[in-house]
């Protein structure tokens, strides 16, 4: 039996978060169980680049997400789980679609026209202006990520629906000129009952807005920071409403559904919110103690989490480089004899 094949990338430019694990790594390390898929999750830092050129932070970026996700228990024996930059067919592979790729489908990619948008608003007289060749052709080096492996199905943000469908596109002609089913064609993903989670102040959760909650601070950090989500100025007595409550939906996110209900009625109940708070971070800490520990453990030794990796991205390789070799051969660049 062929197992569908399920992959997705992380762009390693920040911490991970308590949005990023309820809307990504949770479901993911999940979906890994699943004996009927093969899952490919891998760390997107060739993507990083094209957002950060601090050398430190994507470094530090790509031990911390690996330490997170190994933390949290992803098996990688069942998962295959690498660094993008490990797999050099990716990047040639990228090319090799850059040359069917038309420039106008990568024109309407949202990412660009965004950065465009904000060069005309500020009035420059270059719409370019800062745009790099990695942010254009972003799409492109997606399309590799996805086709590389023949993925069938890429969980994704509805951010990146657009890409996916671009990843489609960009198959589609590169089977078509090639005469022959090269590429399977990705589905996107968006799975509806996956939360976005509210940050500190009330907005989306996300390292732009300056509003997360790491996953694995210190318990002194997570109580100061649980403190800080924002509330409102009822009294203790006076009855909350539980569904537009950042703290409430925090809570939701992680307790169970029988927990949640009794939460819900102690907001009706009138609990004052300093309680609230301490009760949630009582929570949150009971649940991320463990990880913790195996966190800061995993964090303490590279050596582990490099050979994790490269375990990875053998398993990729042996994947990608066949899947090479006939891709070169169908363009015109197979061996001679
Ligand atoms: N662009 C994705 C994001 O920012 C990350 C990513 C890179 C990705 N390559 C991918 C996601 C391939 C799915 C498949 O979230």
């Amino acid at each position: 039996m062929t197992k569908t094949r399920v992959l997705t990338g992380i762009t390693t430019t920040g911490t991970p978060h308590l949005g990023n694990y309820v809307g990504a790594i949770k479901p993911a390390i999940e979906a890994s169980q699943d004996e009927s898929v093969q899952s490919f999750y891998f760390l997107a830092d060739l993507h990083a680049l094209i957002k950060c050129q601090d050398p430190r932070r994507v470094q530090q970026s790509r031990l911390e997400i690996a330490a997170t996700w190994l933390a949290l228990g992803l098996d990688t024996d069942n998962a295959i789980f690498y660094r993008q930059s490990d797999i050099p067919e990716i990047p040639e592979l990228t090319w090799l679609l850059s040359c069917v790729c038309a420039k106008g489908l990568m024109n309407r990619a949202h990412a660009y026209k965004a950065a465009v948008a904000e060069n005309e608003e500020a009035g420059n007289q270059d719409p370019d202006r800062g745009i790099t060749m990695g942010l254009f052709s972003y799409p492109v080096l997606m399309a590799a990520d996805i086709l590389m492996f023949n993925a069938n199905r890429v969980p994704v943000g509805r951010d990146q629906i657009q890409h996916i469908e671009m990843a489609r596109d960009i198959a589609g002609r590169f089977n078509h000129l090639y005469h022959g089913e090269h590429f399977t064609l990705p589905e996107a993903v968006v799975d509806e009952k996956v939360e976005v989670l509210n940050g500190l102040d009330g907005r989306k959760m996300s390292k732009s807005y300056n509003n997360t909650i790491p996953l694995f601070v210190s318990e002194k950090k997570l109580l100061k920071l649980v403190r800080k989500i924002k509330t409102n100025s009822l009294e203790p007595g006076e009855p909350k409403d539980p569904d537009s409550c950042t703290l409430f939906q925090i809570y939701a996110a992680f307790a169970s559904a029988e927990e949640t209900e009794v939460m819900r009625q102690e907001y009706e109940d009138g609990i004052g919110w300093g309680e609230a708070k301490n009760r949630v971070f009582e929570y949150l800490n009971a649940h991320l103690r463990e990880p913790r520990e195996r966190y800061q453990a995993l964090m303490e030794d590279p050596g582990h989490i490099e050979s994790v990796l490269k375990k990875g991205a053998d398993r990729a390789r042996a994947e990608a480089a066949p899947v090479m070799d006939r891709l070169r051969e169908a363009a015109g660049l197979g061996r001679f004899v």
